[in-house]
């Protein structure tokens, strides 16, 4: 399985990818940031890269669009991705993208997951892998981690804890869906064949 990798920034989900590419292939990257990190690991790994200026939505989602087709990626992984697609981008690539966000959906879309956690006495805190709708943070979550909030964790530990497990997190979805093992149709998401209903949980 292709997978084409969109990021803004850090990029270390980006490069978990690239470590551990098992069933699936990271064929192209591209950011929405000239500066992005990521672009450097891409660059590291020999990655095929594509920089696109987002400031204005329409012109930037047509070259990307020409890109994925280029790519003839399978898939779309949005790994810390900063910019929402339309609703014309999403349904271009109708059930191909995904997308991390560091939250336990439906709790917390958007920023300052770790805070709120923190700000809400959450006894857990965790990342899911959901498919990518026009919503923000919103769509089918096919697979989560969690772990348990200790009474000293700010939001600096949470985030250090979870990025670890959100590396762990995404590899292992994207085995699973590069070994056709999980799958999804519009309606049901299956592990095996058999259909699920609750998220994956990934340790
Ligand atoms: C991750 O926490 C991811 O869940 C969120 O943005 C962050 C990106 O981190 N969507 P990195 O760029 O992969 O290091």
């Amino acid at each position: 399985m292709r997978i084409l990798v969109l990021i803004s920034g850090r990029g270390s989900n980006l490069e978990a990818l690239l470590k551990h590419q098992q069933n699936y292939t990271v064929t192209h990257v591209v950011s929405n940031n000239f500066k992005a990190r990521g672009i450097d690991i891409a660059v590291k790994y020999g990655i095929n890269n594509t920089c696109i200026d987002w400031s204005n939505t329409i012109s930037a989602e047509n070259i990307l669009i020409d890109v994925i087709e280029e790519s003839q990626a399978d898939l779309i992984v949005l790994a810390g991705f900063m910019r929402i697609l339309s609703k014309h981008a999403v349904q271009f690539f109708h059930n191909k993208i995904i997308n991390i966000h560091p939250s336990l959906l439906p709790k917390y879309p958007g920023l300052n997951t770790h805070r709120k956690v923190i700000e809400n006495n959450d006894p857990k805190h965790g990342a899911s892998v959901h498919l990518v709708d026009n919503l923000l943070d919103h769509g089918r979550v096919l697979a989560q981690t969690q772990f348990k909030v200790e009474p000293n964790d700010d939001a600096e530990a949470l985030a250090k804890q979870l990025i670890s497990k959100e590396h762990k997190l995404l590899t292992s979805v994207m085995s699973l869906i590069g070994s056709a093992k999980l799958t999804w149709d519009d309606e049901h998401i299956f592990m095996n064949d058999k259909k699920i209903t609750k998220p994956l949980m990934v340790e």
